[in-house]
């Protein structure tokens, strides 16, 4: 079958683009209350968003990129035959789903930050720039199509921002491995994964299995895709302090904390150096994604099955189900102050990482790794254990490390807390005209 051609110039930057190092980032959430504004806003916001065309441009580096959610639509005026053409998990929303996504215990919805949960969240703007005055430069035709507005009101702010480690905030360099997506000119970082169909990150291109399905009309739902944002609150002291209690020394600290991501935390790979860490190795983005699982290291003594890694993206190892119909572009970014190093005390500091999905299929990619890959490990014989890292984790959740002559079983604590989410959906940039145009 010959390449899809993607229409680069009508699908948003945010969509393809793997955000900057370093980077700064903001997101705004608003609610639309009457929907003429609704729609002047997606008119302004069409003329500030960039498209993915350009790759090489020294401004692809500066984006912002807007998604609404099903009740943004609805906000909107968008009639109900198309609302009706968009997935199911999307039209429910996030919070509805939270027992099949984990988000029970302390990241049930009623305790997330509002106005998540709510069916106030309608609009999402993310903006991400190298820096901050670029990120301003960005931002400020935005404002200017929402400032004086009355009928929409911004509800929700997160900044973000590159930390001064440059890693997540449980010390671990970030942004390393991402699919390679036929036609969109952006090569993927593993050479030993083939590139995936179009279709499986952008509305209205044959996918892995041959469909093209995509909301209707087709000048709505071509060229978007949907997105999934989370705010994932990370305990630091407390991921730091169950590394110390489980471990003899600091270097079997480091060890543990490799184990269980299936990286350390310079990004060099488990699977390439198992036994220390190798800085040079974790920096270099043509060998720190080399590799696969199933010839060299079928059981997990070197990267542990249950390893966040691992779990995520099983490559090549043998596992229940087929792994390309699970893959997932992620465009994760930081929030909050670091915990300086060798602190195990928390201090109370919101800190974590705006996890966001891009994918045209939520409920087979999202939320499939969600409920099947992290928070159970049926798929790869460990039925009790849960990701180590990020699962939705109790007092009975177990880890294994794979080793000879025993193996270890860890009992886990939970690291990662939502504080809330939403789906969303991503429109072409004609589709945010069409939008703006709509007469109901
Ligand atoms: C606070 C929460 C999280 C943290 C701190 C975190 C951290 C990391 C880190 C450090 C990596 C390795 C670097 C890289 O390959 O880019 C990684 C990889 C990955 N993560 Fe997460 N992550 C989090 C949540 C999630 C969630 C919720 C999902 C999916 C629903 C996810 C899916 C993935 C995938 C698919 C990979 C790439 C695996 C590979 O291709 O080898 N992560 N994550």
């Amino acid at each position: 079958m010959s390449e899809a051609r993607l229409e680069l110039d009508d699908i948003q930057s945010g969509v393809l683009r793997p955000r900057p190092a370093p980077y700064v980032a903001t997101y705004i959430v608003f609610r639309i209350d009457d929907r003429r504004a609704g729609r002047e806003l997606m008119r302004g916001i069409s003329n500030v968003v960039t498209s993915a065309a350009n790759p090489s441009s020294p401004l692809a580096d500066t984006w912002a990129s807007v998604a609404l959610t099903y009740q943004g639509l609805k906000a909107l005026g968008v009639p109900a035959e198309s609302l009706d053409s968009f997935a199911w998990e999307f039209r429910q929303g996030m919070a509805s789903r939270a027992t099949e996504l984990g988000d029970t215990g302390e990241s049930a919805p009623q305790y997330w930050e509002k106005p998540f949960g709510t069916p106030g969240v309608h609009v999402v703007l993310v903006a991400v720039s190298p820096d901050s005055q670029r990120l301003e430069e960005v931002l400020e035709p935005a404002r200017k199509a929402y400032r004086d507005m009355s009928g929409i009101e911004a509800i929700w702010r997160q900044d973000c921002h590159a930390l001064p480690s440059e890693t997540e905030p449980f010390g671990f360099r970030d942004g390393i491995s991402h699919p390679a997506i036929e036609g969109s000119g952006i090569p993927g970082t593993n050479p030993k994964e083939a590139p995936l169909k179009a279709g499986e990150f952008v509305l209205g291109y044959p996918d892995e299995l041959g469909g093209t399905q995509f909301p209707q009309p087709e000048t709505l739902g071509r060229n978007g895709t949907y997105v999934v944002f989370r705010k994932l609150q990370q305990r630091v002291a407390t991921f730091r302090k169950f590394l110390r209690d489980n471990s003899k020394n600091s270097d079997e600290e480091e060890l543990l904390a490799a184990k269980m991501m299936g990286r350390w935390r310079s990004g060099a790979p488990l699977s390439i150096c198992p036994m220390h860490d190798d800085p040079q190795l974790g920096a270099d983005p043509k060998r720190n994604n080399d590799f696969l699982y199933k010839e060299d290291d079928p059981m997990g003594f070197k990267t542990p099955g249950g390893s966040h890694i691992r779990r995520t993206n099983p490559r090549d190892a043998t596992i229940a189900g087929v792994v390309r119909l699970h893959r997932m572009i992620r465009r994760g970014t930081a929030y909050g102050p670091l915990l300086p190093d060798g602190v195990l005390k928390d201090d109370g500091a919101d800190r974590g990482l705006m996890f966001a999905f891009v994918g045209a299929h939520i409920g087979r990619q999202f939320e499939f790794v969600q409920s099947e890959w992290i928070n159970s490990g049926i798929f790869f014989g460990a039925e009790k254990d849960k990701d180590p890292v990020v699962g939705s984790l109790n007092d009975q959740d177990k880890f294994t490390i794979p080793r000879r002559p025993l193996r270890r079983r860890l009992q886990l604590s939970q690291f990662v807390v939502t504080r809330g989410g939403e789906y969303c959906f991503m429109p072409g940039i004609r589709a945010l005209r069409w939008l703006a145009d709509l007469q109901t």
